[in-house]
């Protein structure tokens, strides 16, 4: 059975994180994965979390299985950071969400979704994305094209390139939308290039698939749903796969999402029942204890309103990270890298080629994505100086 099969190639950024696991250089760097750490190198278990675990632990009465589409309590929560707890859609009926193992269990159960409803569509995706979705969408039988969106020379969106490409984008074809905090770029559309998005998504007809993995790591809980209101207020309709993972630091328990919105509560109704479907088919059901934490988290008001501010201290801590990296490169006379400030989230686009990418991790144990995407949230203040002394020493 398995003689033919050759060896697949280390996954871009998980097998990274392998490799630097089995690095035995004391002064590793891990700047790979995207995965928060604090000044010591560690990824805590928030507060909020452990609060919430004490409670489950004191309440819970019962291992039994939970529906296909998960806790309708963790639904509901999902909605409310989607939309705000006080959106129209949420007693529209036209929302629905399942709870899934993780974003890209979201994504992935999207797909899967979307290729049932529309076999002939292709999916779009920037140019460059997070290595996955290529994967996921391939993997549930999409032929996938690219639309522009990072420009190398401005280090800012290529608009202009993205625009034209959205005007040729087919009727009933799916876009995949980063909401915020583009991975791996780091460059989102300002207000006014979203408005126009949606124009372009109104007037030609395409549909919109949206990544959301980093809601409260760009402006804010609030600010960073921006773009789901401003479709929805729209009349559009469109479907959301988000992730717990990070906001919640929440990363080994798979929690994330998929969300429907359609045009009518019996359309949702009726739609989202193909998705059990093929979730059933999947993974049957999800597990219970991250979506657990997050619902008890966002319905303790003392839990949520700690959460939010250790959600606020992690997207602080990251902002100031940028300037400093900005500040000790910028003292090298290694150029000018105000575009750092100037990227949101967890990643920045260093602009490092691959060459140099492979330099830092031979010579100087530094682990970074192909294409040059640095994970800012692990950067620490004893390694910055070493670290920016290697990428001068390979500039
Ligand atoms: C990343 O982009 O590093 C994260 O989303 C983790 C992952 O699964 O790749």
């Amino acid at each position: 059975m398995f003689t033919s099969i050759s060896p697949a190639p280390p996954d871009a950024i998980l097998g990274l994180n392998e490799a630097f696991l089995a690095d035995n250089n004391p002064d590793k760097i891990n700047l790979g994965v995207g995965v928060y750490k604090n000044d010591q190198g560690q990824t805590p278990i928030l507060e909020s979390v452990r609060k919430a675990e004490a409670l489950i632990l004191e309440q819970e009465t019962t291992k039994s299985y939970l529906p296909i589409s998960g806790s309708q309590a963790y639904a509901t929560g999902v909605q409310g950071l989607l939309f705000g707890e006080e959106h129209p859609l949420l007693s529209s009926g036209q929302l629905k969400t399942a709870q899934c193992p993780g974003g890209t269990g979201g994504l992935r159960v999207g797909a899967d979704f979307l290729k049932f409803a529309a076999a002939d569509a292709k999916v779009w995706i920037s140019k460059p994305t997070w290595a996955n979705h290529r994967s996921i969408f391939a993997g549930a039988g999409f032929e996938l094209a690219e639309l522009p969106w990072y420009d190398p020379e401005t280090r800012g969106l290529n608009f202009d390139g993205l625009r034209e490409a959205l005007k040729q984008v087919p009727a009933g074809d799916i876009v995949l939308l980063h909401v915020c905090c583009h991975n791996p770029s780091g460059v989102d559309p300002s207000p006014e290039q979203w408005a126009e998005i949606a124009d372009l998504a109104e007037a030609g007809g395409w549909f919109p698939f949206f990544d959301f993995a980093y809601q409260g790591f760009g402006e804010g809980l609030e600010a960073d749903r921006a773009p789901l209101l401003l479709f929805a207020e729209r009349g559009l309709r469109f479907v959301v796969a988000a992730s717990c993972s990070k906001n919640f630091s929440l990363y080994n328990e798979r929690v994330g999402s998929f969300t429907l919105l359609a045009a009518s509560a019996d359309e949702a109704e009726t739609a989202f029942s193909q998705v059990k479907r093929l979730i059933r088919s999947n993974y049957s059901n999800p597990p219970r204890h991250g979506a657990a934490i997050v619902e008890t988290i966002l319905n303790t008001a003392e839990l949520n309103s700690l959460w939010r501010s250790e959600l606020d201290e992690m997207r602080n801590r990251i902002h100031s990270l940028r300037h400093t990296l900005q500040e000790a490169l910028e003292g090298r006379g290694l150029g000018d890298f105000s575009y750092i400030g100037r990227q949101k989230g967890m990643f920045s686009f260093s602009g490092l080629s691959d060459d140099q990418v492979n330099a830092l991790r031979k010579e100087h144990s530094i682990y970074i994505v192909k294409g040059g995407r640095i994970n800012v949230a692990g950067i620490r203040s004893e390694t910055l100086e070493r670290l920016c002394d290697a990428v001068a020493a390979v500039s």
